[in-house]
């Protein structure tokens, strides 16, 4: 039985790391056998950023396809499709904003966050269209009605908001026309980068998810670990270390051995990270071999998104039409 409908969504922005496959789209991967999947490469979301240069989007979206296609998302069993080949989000977006407070909009933590970071970098972004990211999401989400979205715990605050609109929407309008959406954040809420910040290209800590194994080598060989342990026969504290946090997710069968070797002693920091950095390399050898046969076959990667956003602007239209005709436009 389907267990509800999912949406989510991710900026071409030319960086797939290994935050965005452990927060997010493994768990895409997983959950698209219980649940109806609408996947979408949100490429208006990017240009809040790229406005003045969007002329490497098309080569990012195509990258971003064939991450997503490697990762294992199928691509008959679920939509995968382009944000801006549905323009239903556009209307949608537009009519969700003559009814969004800007006070709410300003509130958003991820919004000044965001202002400040790209403003140290010397990037002014202080527009209308990223003020208003969070209704564009809105307008994502809910365009399908979707009950659940996976994502990285940093997108939990833009759920938040569309919980809000969406009870704002059926509340003007005395109708429940849309579900309240609700986050589902996997076994990675947030994955740290090499120097244990949050992974972010921003912060130049990511690991590329289409490393090379000499690549993920060198990465993992960077990684800081526990602080406070500088000699060899110091123990170590594994939970506050990101070498163990990405062991959980790739030593599962050797997780307790390791976590006593840490503590102990018994193991260095420097073979610890080797043999996080072999099973590394296991598990994402079958997904660069299949990212190298999806990328031979660029044709047939233009044609899942086309019929992706064919099949996504079914659901699509049908719910304009309900809000089309709640909010008395013709
Ligand atoms: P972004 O590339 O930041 O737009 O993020 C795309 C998706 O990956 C979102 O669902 C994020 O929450 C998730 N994500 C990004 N970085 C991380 C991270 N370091 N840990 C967990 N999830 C992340
Ligand atoms: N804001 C999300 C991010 O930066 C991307 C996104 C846009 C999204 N629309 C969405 C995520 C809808 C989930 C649902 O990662």
């Amino acid at each position: 039985m389907v267990k509800g409908r999912i949406f989510s969504g991710m900026q071409p922005s030319g960086n797939f790391h290994l935050g965005n496959y452990l927060g997010a789209l493994s768990n895409w991967v997983k959950l698209q056998h219980e649940y109806e999947c609408f996947f979408c490469i949100v490429d208006w979301h990017a240009l809040t950023s790229s406005f003045e240069d969007p002329s490497r989007l098309p080569d990012y979206i195509h990258n971003m396809a064939l991450d997503w296609l490697s990762a294992g998302l199928d691509p008959e069993k679920n939509r995968i499709f382009i944000q801006s080949h549905v323009k239903e989000h556009a209307e949608l977006h537009l009519l969700l904003s003559m009814m969004t407070p800007l006070s709410w909009l300003e509130r958003v933590p991820t919004y000044k966050d965001k202002l400040q970071q790209l403003g140290e970098q010397g990037k002014d972004i202080n527009t209308y269209g990223f003020l208003g990211y969070p209704v564009l999401m809105t307008a994502d989400i809910i365009l399908y009605k979707a009950d659940t979205v996976p994502v990285g715990e940093d997108q939990l605050p833009h759920l938040e908001l569309a919980r809000e609109m969406v009870r704002r929407f059926n509340f003007i309008y005395k109708q429940e026309v849309f579900p309240e959406p609700k986050g589902y954040i996997g076994a990675a809420p947030v994955v740290p980068g090499i120097d244990g910040r949050k992974m972010s290209k921003s912060y130049g800590n990511e690991i590329p998810f289409a490393a090379s194994p000499e690549e993920l080598r060198a990465r993992v060989r960077l990684m800081v670990t526990d602080p406070q342990r500088i000699k060899r026969t110091d123990p170590g504290r594994p939970e506050i270390c990101p070498v163990f946090t990405f062991h959980k997710l790739y030593s599962p069968a050797e997780l307790g051995e390791i976590e006593t070797d840490c503590r102990n002693a018994g193991i260095g920091c420097v073979d610890c990270k080797k043999r996080l950095a072999e099973h590394m390399v296991e598990a994402l050898a079958d997904i660069h071999h299949r990212r190298q046969d999806w990328a031979a076959r660029p044709n047939d990667v233009k044609d899942i998104l086309e019929n992706g956003a064919k099949r996504a602007r079914e659901t699509a239209q049908a719910t304009m039409e309900q809000v089309r005709s709640v909010m008395h436009m013709g």
